[in-house]
């Protein structure tokens, strides 16, 4: 935790001002109302001070502001007239080698507006422009001609981005900005984070719209501090679990642009390729803008709200009658808002009478939620995101956020470049993994192998917190006894990790003052994912760095926009909002007290078991909202088998999915662009969702459907706005107690648990205690077992499946978006050893064969992949990579084995 910050007063135009201790004179100037021009400094970049135009006297010396701190007692004088010209001279003379529609209305950038204001006109821009624009990339057009080498962009890429791709060419008034890959800039390895534009401060750098393009002072101007302005609305990104600010500008009832929110507690001006850009899905002329019903001959129709509402009524009751509520079941969404699953979860308990819901964390960080309530208590992070670029040491597993979480991947490969030592664990050669000290490649499905080899380390080498251990902790000797088996050179043998690496990825971790673990879907993705989250904890617990000051605990990188909220509300089948058992009888009361009703105690299915359910013809009715199972699930086939056995089944969704495709019923739903609600992002923070934008045609949002079919089934979900629906939440749950619309407004964001709405929340858990029973944590003694799938002579690779940064899970958004230019196929990666083996060329298509199905992909030959293992995502369903998955899921939570699949691979 950061200590309190100190201060230093200094006199600005004859004004005393008080700021942080290394802030900047330029600080000084805009904490006293001076707004300065400052054409190369941005205040999320290093400063250079080389473009001279924020000229100051300091004690009567002249001093570019940008780059002298601010010492106590200086005396800095502003807007004398000589100090005005200078900085007039200093612009002016960076202006004379511009083309004159740098300064025309076309342009409106912060130079321009710095030139007005210094009274420099388009007739002091004498350049002749003729440099060129590059137009490539989808995102990001460069007007050459527009460049005054101030250097931002190249920082914000280096600096904020942590990509490398830009640099400055040529000399002297020739120079400009340039990718460093010397081509075209779709060619180089811009990701499209759009930080360029942001900063740019002459229009050199735009992004698409009216005209050339959109400058960053064309957005900025409407990106207000009040988010209550007409034209911008502030809401929470709805890709993945990062929870990115976003300020969404708004013309004509359309999306202008998204600006990452200056002031987004996780993002703090950044944000990534899909949110930043992805937002054509909300117009594409795809949209599900009508209830489609199914009719005597097969087709989809169109259908009034009130018919649809009238036609699930009748089927949902109908199965109740026949067979019983737990014929019924649901698969809520993290795509959703809490609020919508705080609903799904009501109705589904109070009008059917089920607990058969379930949200597709069950598909990934379920291993999460159970590992880490067995072993600190609670099922969520550990830490705030903010302690944990602190870290001394960053111990980062199964998890690719350079790619699949580009903020937080920025954010921890900042604090690698700062000093933080950095190991990294991951089959595949990540982003991080190139700047990491030390990377472990263990071969997929041996994790617990390899978190027990680095016990192992920790406690040969007494790399371990007694005290912590002796007065915090479970569990010692038996870790102790069954660690000792795992040396390093037989961890080698199990993991491939070479006995050396483990040992000093283990001092790393061991010795540092402030470790953190951050972990992802290849921890919780396996057979054994849940011991994988427990075994992995025990290297916190045993260095007392978890609950302590002594370390930022262990951290898992949520995958979808509110994954952990769908959880946090109860959209589970063996858990109320805010995580009461079903089974316990004084939870069961809490929500029966609000909800004036009886919950079912028998938990209900998972998803798994709901689809062997409908095989098995005894569920006869499933409700499917925003999730495309039938591309996401793992063993297609067996999906697609349960949607056609399933006599009535409802899809809510954006677009004409797979799983839309096969349903009975559709439901158009809203975006997270046309909704409003809240999410919580992968640190816990409870944020605020606000539509910008109306949904298309007749489609709704998930919560007022819920409202229309509870309705038609006579019975009232009572809480009519999303407002309403967390505030009765908070009255079920302890850990959400002190949650509100309105104070999400005034405080931006919350982390759970909030039990008091006069108090704060807590972004570090288990301070005092742990929330086990017995508040201690609890180390786990679990053995090594090997993963469900192994590779043979008929199927020789190991396919590990992920995400690509361009695109977001099975693509439905990203697809219908320009990103799909930036990616607009499924690659297969594989080692040149085994393209060679095997007589595949890059780029060229390859079949992929599993003992379950067949994908066909486009071979990417890269080193990025070990030999002997292959790498996919699944953004585009055609391609049918999750037909290759297998049905082997994590015995203690159903979660699919995703990352470990035998197949094969041949040219066609
Ligand atoms: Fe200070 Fe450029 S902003 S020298």
């Amino acid at each position: 935790m950061s200590g309190a910050a100190r201060e230093v007063t200094l006199v600005v135009d004859g004004r005393s001002v008080v700021v942080a201790e290394g802030a900047s004179l330029l600080d000084a100037a805009g904490a006293a109302g001076v707004e300065l021009p400052a054409l190369c400094s941005d205040s999320r970049l290093s400063p250079v001070g080389s473009c001279r135009t924020c000229l100051v006297r300091a004690d009567g010396r002249l001093a570019a502001a940008c780059v002298t701190p601010a010492a106590a007692g200086t005396r800095v004088s502003t807007g004398t007239e000589e100090l005005v010209d200078l900085r007039r001279d200093a612009v002016r003379t960076i202006v004379s080698a511009l083309p004159s529609y740098a300064l025309g209305p076309q342009v409106p950038s912060e130079l321009a507006r710095v030139c007005r204001d210094l009274g420099i006109g388009p007739q002091d821009a004498r350049g002749s422009g003729g440099r060129g624009r590059d137009d490539s990339h989808p995102y990001v057009h460069l007007d050459r001609d527009l460049c005054i080498a101030c250097g931002r962009c190249v920082r914000m890429c280096a600096e904020v981005q942590g990509t490398f791709a830009l640099t400055l060419t040529g000399r002297g008034a020739d120079t400009v900005v340039a990718p460093g890959t010397g081509g075209p800039w779709a060619e180089s390895d811009c990701v499209a984070c759009g930080g360029c534009v942001d900063t740019c401060p002459t229009g050199a750098i735009t992004q698409p719209g009216e005209g050339s393009g959109l400058t960053s002072a064309e957005l900025l101007p409407v990106v207000p501090r009040d988010a209550a302005a007409p034209d911008v609305v502030r809401t929470t990104c709805g890709f993945c679990g990062v929870g990115c600010a976003l300020d969404v500008a708004v013309r004509d009832g359309a999306v202008a642009a998204v600006l990452p929110a200056r002031d987004g507690p996780v993002n703090q001006g950044h944000a990534c390729v899909k949110g930043r850009f992805a937002h054509g899905f909300a117009v594409s002329e795809e949209r599900l803008t009508t209830p489609l019903l199914r009719g005597a001959d097969g087709r989809l129709e169109p259908v009034t709200w009130e018919a649809a509402a009238a036609h699930i009524a009748q089927r949902l009751a109908t199965a109740v009658d026949a067979y019983g509520p737990d014929s019924v079941a649901a698969i809520s969404s993290a795509r959703a808002t809490n609020e919508e699953n705080y609903l799904f979860q009501k109705f589904l308990r109070t009008v059917i009478g089920t607990n058969n819901i379930d949200n597709c964390s069950r598909l990934c960080h379920a291993p999460s939620a159970a590992g880490l309530v067995a072993s600190f208590g609670l099922s969520g992070g550990t830490d705030a995101f903010d302690d944990l670029v602190r870290a001394d040491c960053l111990l980062v597993v199964g998890a690719n956020p350079v790619e699949a979480h580009p903020v937080v991947g920025a954010r921890l490969l900042r604090s690698s470049l700062r000093g933080a030592r950095l190991v990294v664990a991951d089959p595949r050669e990540v982003g991080l993994a190139r700047y990491a000290d030390v990377h472990l490649r263990p071969r997929p499905g041996t994790n617990v192998a390899l978190f027990h080899g680095l016990a192992h380390v920790l406690l040969a080498e007494d790399l371990v917190d007694h005290g912590f251990l002796r007065e915090r902790a479970g569990g010692v000797t038996e870790l102790a006894a069954l660690v000792a088996s795992y040396p390093p050179e037989q961890v080698a043998r199990l993991t491939g990790v070479p006995a050396a690496d483990l040992v000093a990825a283990a001092r790393l971790y061991g010795r540092a003052e402030r470790p953190a673990i951050v972990y992802g879907l290849g921890v919780t993705e396996h057979l054994h994912g849940t011991d994988g989250v427990r075994t992995l904890a025990n290297l916190a617990v045993l260095r007392g760095a978890v609950g302590t000051g002594h370390g930022y605990g262990v951290n898992p990188l949520r995958g979808q926009n509110n994954v952990q909220g769908a959880s946090d509300m109860g959209a589970l089948p063996d858990l109320l909002p805010g995580y009461g058992k079903v089974a316990d009888p004084a939870a069961r009361a809490r929500a029966e007290a609000v909800w004036g009703g009886a919950v079912p105690s028998r938990p209900g299915l998972r998803i798994p078991d709901m689809f062997a359910a409908a095989r098995a013809g005894t569920l006869r009715a499933l409700w499917v909202l925003g999730e495309d199972v039938c591309a996401t699930d793992p063993d297609t086939g067996n999906v697609e088998r349960a949607l056609d056995s399933c006599p009535f089944v409802v899809c809510s969704e954006l677009f004409p999915s797979r799983t839309a495709q096969r349903a009975d019923l559709v439901l158009p739903a809203a975006s997270w662009l046309e909704k409003d609600g809240t999410f919580v992002n992968f640190d816990r923070r409870f944020q605020r969702v606000r539509p910008a934008i109306r949904p298309p045609g007749q489609a709704r949002t998930d919560f007022a459907a819920l409202h229309a079919v509870a309705t038609a089934m006579g019975r009232d979900l009572g809480c009519t706005t999303p407002a309403a629906a967390l505030a009765e939440c908070a009255r079920i749950a302890p850990l959400f107690a002190g949650l509100s619309h309105d104070r999400l407004d005034r405080e931006t964001a919350v982390a759970w648990p909030c039990p008091d709405p006069a108090g704060p929340g807590t972004p570090k858990l288990y301070e005092e205690r742990f929330a086990t029973p017995d508040g201690l944590a609890h180390l786990a003694a679990v053995p090594y077992l090997p993963p469900g799938e192994t590779p043979d002579d008929d199927h020789p690779l190991v396919l590990v499946t992920g995400r690509r940064w361009a695109h977001y899970n099975s693509g439905s958004m990203t697809r219908r978006s320009g990103n799909l230019g930036l990616a607009p196929v499924d690659q297969l990666d594989l080692h040149p050893d085994d393209a060679a083996r095997h007589g595949i060329r890059d780029g060229e298509p390859v079949a992929v064969e599993s003992r379950h199905g067949r994908a066909r992909l486009t071979a990417r030959i890269s080193t990025e992949t070990a030999p002997g293992q292959v790498f996919c995502a699944f953004h585009f369903p055609t391609s049918g990579v999750n037909r290759l998955t297998s049905g082997h899921a994590d015995h203690a939570t159903s979660c699919p084995e995703y990352k470990v699949t035998a197949v094969r691979v041949t040219a066609c």
